[in-house]
């Protein structure tokens, strides 16, 4: 079936167009997602759709008020037979490959909630969020950014998305190493040749040569990967030459 998403933000206009454009539009187009945003204002009650509030105990900042942002949720969740939803703040659990393989897998409606200000009422949290993620240790100014980055994720790892490829199943972090080096034509730019064994039309050489530079990378950038499973006997190998 088709995955629907929904974000939920201050921000409509910043969400909208990522739907409209590339594999993400073209994933739309085959039904394989749905994606919308709603206005958390538009759940607001006072004349001056207020819908942030200072937090008790004091502080610098304001938080989302929990009703407007309560309304909203309910009224997306009753939008869906079966939906999951995900609040984004740096104090979630870490995204990763692993976690969008999951929810990939999950096929529930995805409903994101973006805070902006400071953060959102516990209570809210508590009640009406099933789950809550962060996209890396870094502070945004909102969730949207970190919502659609999710999405992205998701959205390629569905059945029918990407090209005939070969595509996701070869992507950086499937074993827990970054992905080998790559080059197109020509063969000579700017003076730096394409690695000959490229070229050579030998599949075991170039499949070695790939291994190599998938190990050498991820020794370089990050060595946090390897550290997370042994190193099998070809990898073993490869270090020592
Ligand atoms: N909102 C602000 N920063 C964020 C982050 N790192 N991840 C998810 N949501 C956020």
């Amino acid at each position: 079936g088709t995955i629907n998403f929904t974000v939920l933000t201050l921000f409509p206009e910043l969400v909208d167009p990522f739907f409209e454009h590339g594999i993400i539009s073209r994933a739309v187009d085959k039904n394989i997602i749905t994606g919308k945003s709603v206005n958390i204002r538009d759940f607001s009650s006072d004349r001056h759709n207020t819908v942030d509030d200072r937090p008790y105990g004091g502080g610098c900042g304001m938080l989302m008020k929990p009703e407007p942002l309560a309304l909203a949720i309910n009224a997306a969740k009753q939008g869906s037979a079966d939906s999951r939803v995900i609040l984004m703040t740096p104090q979630g659990r870490r995204f990763d490959q692993g976690l969008a393989l999951d929810l990939a897998a999950r096929s529930e409606d995805l409903i994101f909630v973006c805070g902006r200000y400071e953060g959102i009422d516990e209570r809210v949290c508590h009640t009406l969020v099933d789950d809550e993620i962060s996209i890396g240790d870094y502070v945004m100014t909102g969730g949207e950014l970190a919502a659609m980055v999710i999405i992205d994720a998701i959205t390629r790892l569905l059945p029918g998305v990407l090209g005939g490829e070969t595509s996701a199943d070869v992507d950086s972090f499937r074993d827990d190493r970054l992905e080998h080096a790559q080059f197109t034509r020509p063969p000579a730019f700017e003076s730096m040749d394409v690695p000959s064994v490229l070229l050579s039309g030998d599949h075991g050489a170039i499949e070695r040569w790939r291994k190599r530079s998938s190990l050498k990378r991820t020794l370089l950038n990050r060595p946090d990967l390897l550290a997370k499973r042994a190193l099998d006997g070809e990898e073993r190998k490869i270090l020592k030459t």
